[in-house]
């Protein structure tokens, strides 16, 4: 799949809690991997078979009622009004910056520690990342730093909802109301997450998820969608997502090809009767991690006691960071860093004139974080073992 490596595979090869031969010691080694995605498929194969076939005898293989449902079913569970269907996360950031009108010249203020699209699409409509360091403990983005960096030409904020979990939206929306910015949320990897009882994406003036493989709902190939309860901005991202396009080759907007095909609908909307499940289940293994490891000297996950995340990652801080990384592997356990370079240091972003320094707390997240595997599938007894390996790292050096 043409992903950055450091990305998880999304090929669902990885496996969990099942033994498999370590050739060179000849004995049975655990292999817990960060998704398992054989897992999911062996509950929803069935009905999606189904769903399939019926798009084959429509033949209507792009947006149609399929991708309509979805963005019924996805709107009402994020509790918002509409929900516009695109062709990635990727894409739903594109299409809000620009139905928000964000363009050449403009500033829009985000997180450096996430991934790229973030801060890519901004760049992409000619318009200036301008980068707000992270809390130290949650690892989104710091509201108090965020009036220091307004500008007369910032439009917008795009909060990242990192790794299941909420920024801190009231803060933020008020300074936006203050300035006039519209806030989009990056909503890619908290879906169902809740701040003040409010669901992810339905806190600011639009929310882009993203149905990559390996997210919370994750499609079998790529998807997006953006949620609003905004109906004039909804109206301009469907027309914006097919070209612009009010009516037969009338265009009313320079979009782009954003269309979601009804093949990844039919996916998502089998997978969105295990959604809330599953999140459950990331929930319940994250706590079994934070008790299992409460005396290993790592920091766990902390979550605002306002927040519920759904632990789209399980991401630890730790000493020697790569040498347990190297520890887990050794021991049949997938891991990830996520991610190992902030935004603000990228090379294709040299020409905004950041350096190393100038989000301290992002860099130093970046040297210290590790992702452990916590998806739904994770049985208890594979928490417990990733978090025993864990304990011996630290007990043995
Ligand atoms: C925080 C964040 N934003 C945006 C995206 C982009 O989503 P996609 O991969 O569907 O284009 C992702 C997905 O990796 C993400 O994690």
């Amino acid at each position: 799949m043409a992903k950055p490596a450091a990305r998880p595979a999304a090929d669902g090869r990885v496996t969990t809690g099942t033994d498999g031969k370590d050739a060179r010691r000849g004995a049975v080694m655990k292999q817990i991997g960060m998704l398992d995605l054989a897992g999911e498929l062996a509950e929803v194969r069935e009905p999606i078979r189904a769903g399939l076939d019926a798009v084959l005898d429509s033949r209507q293989f792009v947006l149609g009622p399929q991708v309509e449902e979805l963005e019924r079913r996805v709107s009402a569970f994020s509790r918002c009004r509409r929900g516009v269907g695109v062709s990635s996360g990727t894409d739903a950031l594109l299409c809000a910056l620009m139905a928000a009108g964000v363009g050449s010249g403009d500033e829009v203020i985000t997180t450096p520690f996430t991934f790229f699209a973030t801060a890519g699409c901004i760049r992409r409509l000619g318009a200036r990342p301008v980068f707000v360091d992270i809390e130290e403990d949650t690892f989104n983005i710091d509201v108090s730093q965020i009036p220091a960096a307004i500008t007369p030409r910032t439009r917008a904020i795009i909060p990242v909802h990192l790794f299941g979990q909420c920024a801190d939206m009231d803060e933020i929306c008020v300074v936006a109301d203050h300035h006039d910015l519209v806030v989009i949320e990056d909503v890619a990897q908290a879906i169902g997450a809740t701040y003040r009882g409010r669901r992810a994406g339905s806190l600011g003036a639009a929310g882009c998820l993203s149905f990559y493989p390996t997210k919370n709902l994750g499609g079998f190939g790529e998807g997006g969608m953006i949620i609003t309860n905004d109906q004039a901005f909804a109206d301009r991202c469907v027309l914006l997502r097919n070209h612009g396009q009010s009516g037969a080759y009338r265009h009313e907007y320079v979009g782009g090809n954003f269309r979601l095909d009804a093949f990844q609908a039919v996916v998502l909307l089998v997978k969105m009767d295990h959604l809330e499940a599953w999140n459950a289940a990331r929930q319940a293994n994250a706590d079994r991690y934070t008790e299992r490891l409460v005396d290993v000297p790592v920091r766990t996950p902390q979550v605002r006691d306002y927040n519920v995340s759904v632990y789209h990652q399980y991401s630890i801080l730790c000493d020697r960071r790569d040498a347990l990384r190297e520890h887990l592997r050794g021991a049949g356990v997938g891991c990830g860093v996520y991610y190992p370079m902030p935004l603000h240091l990228q090379p294709c972003f040299a020409d905004l004139g950041y350096t190393r320094g100038d989000f301290r707390r992002a860099e130093r997240a970046a040297d210290r974080i590790l992702c452990l595997p916590v998806h739904p599938m994770l049985k208890a007894e594979d928490v417990d073992y990733v978090a025993e390996c864990i304990a011996g790292f630290y007990r043995r050096r």
